[in-house]
């Protein structure tokens, strides 16, 4: 029987792109599940945004967009990544989700019915302006302990001082600026110091599923009442208005906070997969989502940082069952990743290794999964990005070790033998595929228990052996010695028996490599279980190069500090007040993917006739899918008719009665629909451009139609 998996990697908060620490976590999980459907086990991997709470809510609030808007604007984002990096999520959804409404409000009902909730008066500190109670990072003041002023409400940055937000002297509201006052609200709690929770948590947590380390830091948990946090206290599970997130019922005004409904995301993501008829079409799976659950042969796996342990081994597995549900069957903590020795990723430096500037470097996907790989273990320790550490690794290990037994003996089967392959191996050879064969089961555990580092330890450790045969039998001499045919048929059989062997092995970390590799081959998508056979009688297919080395220079483009603004000389004015340049040399950026283009005169540009326009009515256009039909008045006294390709950013009716800005004096245009009579104007990055990544722009209020924009 198949093993049945339900497995998850941490919600990413929809406030901001992905960064390298999300990208280790799902590489390291999509490797276990990579693994996992090469044995033939039924996987569902799902993620989704966690989109709701304060912070959330306020960044959307500054962006000038509904926090569902925002929210949308950043998951639309999320593809780039998760292709690029080969990242094979089944499906993505978000905690916003219907499903998540319903799934939070069910679990919290079964909660309420066993006695688990109760309510009561805390007091916090509110915002008189705002009008709402503000969350420990939006107070700030003087430092109780060493008096540095603009503290966040939690902890001092000068002097590492942990206090509560009302110990602050002077505290403000980061929000509106304004004294906040404290307040009373009645919040609802879930009862974790109730006797049941304590104990089910004491057994859960100690019998021997957990990592020991994390075993370990939980029972200090139970035990010592950290910052009011730690312990088994009473966990506050509810935020009052305004606030992003699941209406609690029977509560008005109240809302799960953040933490409750975030992990029911889990649930919620794979209810919405199951609706969408994917476990259907993948595994041909008949049952509902409520009966896939209710299976207790069903394994519940989550891949989650050091960061978010306690949620995911207390709060939730509480959760779960005192609402009668599955329990997680692993929770697997990873450590954080850091960059260039852990040095701290500095603001002028910006994100320390951008992954999607990694990607339009032209760097490989499967470089970065390899070297994440080969620095995991199951325990939970940060992984340091070092630049030559990974060039070493790579250009070493992976392409010199691994690579080149392909290529070293590809050209010779198919210029000399005409890609077919030989029965006739002698024993060295035939001892060699046995010892490789011989590997499965090491191979298996090791991927099994999440030791990556190990694992690829032990296949470059057999690549090692295939590599000394090569250079035992040297086909590259065979070739030029008469007579030697059979024999170098034989070798060269030999390294791509093994090759495809090793391939097999290291499929879960590199893909798109083995996608090239089965066919370069000429073979079908190879499972583990492929390892224990041989080709046999068969013809490859044509070497193509499969990876090139990493050139060092790649990683200096990757690390180069983003420009400063370099101000432009003053005529006659020697130096002025340009700042130095970055050292290793001026490297301009380019804001928004692109290059400033070249200098322009005033008189260039009152060429363009600018003009405020007010959107009077938006529709799409039959036939199109990237256009809008919009009707313009610039204050003609009648009109203007303009297409605009803006149909995946916005909703026509979220556009009518808005302003905008138009170049009134284009050359009127025919287009397939009809005349286009002027352009709206638009923001949008280099590389997003026909994305929903687009902003019109907006004029502040008070524009009227006709203003000419200079
Ligand atoms: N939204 C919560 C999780 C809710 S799960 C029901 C959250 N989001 S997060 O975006 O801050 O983090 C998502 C995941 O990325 C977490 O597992 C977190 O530990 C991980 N990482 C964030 N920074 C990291 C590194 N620098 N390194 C490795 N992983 C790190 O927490
Ligand atoms: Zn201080």
């Amino acid at each position: 029987m198949p093993r049945q998996l339900f497995v998850t990697t941490a919600l990413p908060y929809a406030n901001g792109h992905f960064h390298i620490g999300h990208i280790m976590e799902y590489i390291q999980a999509d490797i276990w599940v990579r693994f996992q459907r090469m044995q033939g086990n039924q996987v569902h991997f799902v993620g989704a945004d966690d989109a709701h709470g304060a912070p959330i809510m306020i960044a959307a609030e500054k962006a000038g967009k509904t926090p569902q808007q925002f929210v949308a604007d950043i998951a639309a984002g999320r593809k780039p990544y998760l292709d690029g990096f080969h990242i094979s999520f089944d499906h993505w959804s978000s905690t916003d989700s219907p499903e998540n409404h319903e799934l939070a409000r069910e679990v919290y009902l079964a909660l309420k019915a066993a006695g688990l909730i109760t309510v009561r008066p805390i007091e916090q500190f509110f915002d008189p302006d705002k009008g709402m109670f503000l969350p420990d990072r939006f107070i700030k003041g003087e430092c109780p302990k060493c008096g540095a002023k603009d503290q966040y409400g939690d902890s001092c940055e000068v002097c590492g001082a942990v206090y509560a937000p009302t110990e602050l002297k002077n505290p403000y509201s980061a929000l509106s600026g304004a004294t906040p006052v404290m307040k009373t609200s009645d919040h609802y709690f879930f009862k974790l110091s109730d006797p049941r929770c304590v104990e089910f948590l004491q057994n859960w947590t100690q019998d021997g599923k957990l990592q020991s380390e994390v075993a370990n830091k939980i029972r200090e948990w139970f035990t010592k009442e950290e910052n009011g946090e730690g312990g088994l206290g009473d966990w506050d599970i509810s935020r009052d208005a305004p606030y992003f997130g699941i209406e609690i019922p029977d509560a008005p005004g109240k809302y799960f906070y953040v933490w409750l409904d975030a992990p029911i995301g889990y649930l919620a993501s794979l209810k919405s997969y199951f609706a969408s008829g994917g476990p259907k079409a993948t595994y041909g799976e008949s049952r509902s989502f409520d009966e896939f659950m209710a299976d207790p042969a069903v394994e519940q796996v989550h891949f989650i940082g050091k960061d978010i342990t306690y949620f995911h081994t207390l709060f939730w597995p509480a959760m779960l069952q005192f609402s009668g549900r599955k329990l997680p069957t692993q929770v697997n903590v990873h450590g954080f990743m850091t960059v260039n020795n852990g040095e701290k990723m500095s603001k002028s430096r910006g994100t320390g290794l951008d992954p999607l500037k990694y990607l339009s470097l032209g760097m490989n996907a499967e470089w970065l999964r390899y070297y994440i790989a080969a620095k995991l273990n199951s325990r939970v320790e940060d992984v340091d990005f070092n630049k030559d550490d990974f060039v070493a690794r790579v250009n070493s290990d992976l392409v010199g070790k691994y690579i080149n037994i392909a290529s070293r003996a590809a050209g010779f089967l198919s210029k000399r033998f005409q890609g077919r392959l030989t029965q006739h191996l002698a024993a060295d050879g035939k001892a060699l595929l046995a010892t490789l064969q011989a590997g499965l089961p090491t191979v298996t555990t090791l991927f099994e228990e999440r030791e990556l580092g190990k694992v690829l330890r032990e296949i470059m450790l057999l690549a090692d052996r295939v590599n000394e045969y090569v250079d035992a039998n040297k086909p590259w001499e065979l070739a030029k010695q008469e007579g030697q045919d059979a024999r170098l048929h034989d070798v060269c059989t030999v390294c791509i028996e093994a090759f495809r062997i090793l391939t097999i092995y290291l499929k879960p970390v590199l893909p798109a490599l083995a996608g090239q590799v089965e066919a370069f081959l000429n073979v079908t998508p190879m499972s583990l279980a492929k390892s224990q056979e041989l080709l046999g009688v068969h013809t490859i297919g044509e070497y193509k190069h499969l990876m090139q080395r990493v050139d060092p220079k790649m990683l200096e483009a990757l690390f180069e500090a983003p420009a400063p603004v370099v101000e432009a000389p003053k005529p006659g004015g020697g130096q002025g007040t340009a700042s130095m340049p970055p050292e290793g040399g001026l490297a301009l950026g380019r804001p928004g993917g692109e290059d400033i283009a070249p200098t322009i005169t005033i008189d260039d540009f009152t060429k363009i006739d600018l003009r405020i326009a007010k959107i009077v009515n938006a529709e799409h256009v039959e036939g199109s899918t990237k256009l809008l039909r919009l009707t313009l008045d610039v204050g003609e006294g009648r009109t203007r008719n303009v297409f605009s390709g803006i149909k995946e950013a916005y909703k026509p009716e979220d556009l009518i009665g808005k302003h905008t800005v138009m170049v009134a004096n284009l050359a009127p245009r025919k287009m397939k629909f009809g005349v286009s009579e002027g352009m709206v104007l638009a923001a949008s990055h280099a590389d997003e451009k026909g994305t929903p990544g687009i902003y019109v722009l907006e004029p502040v209020a008070g524009a009227q139609p006709g203003m000419r924009v200079r």
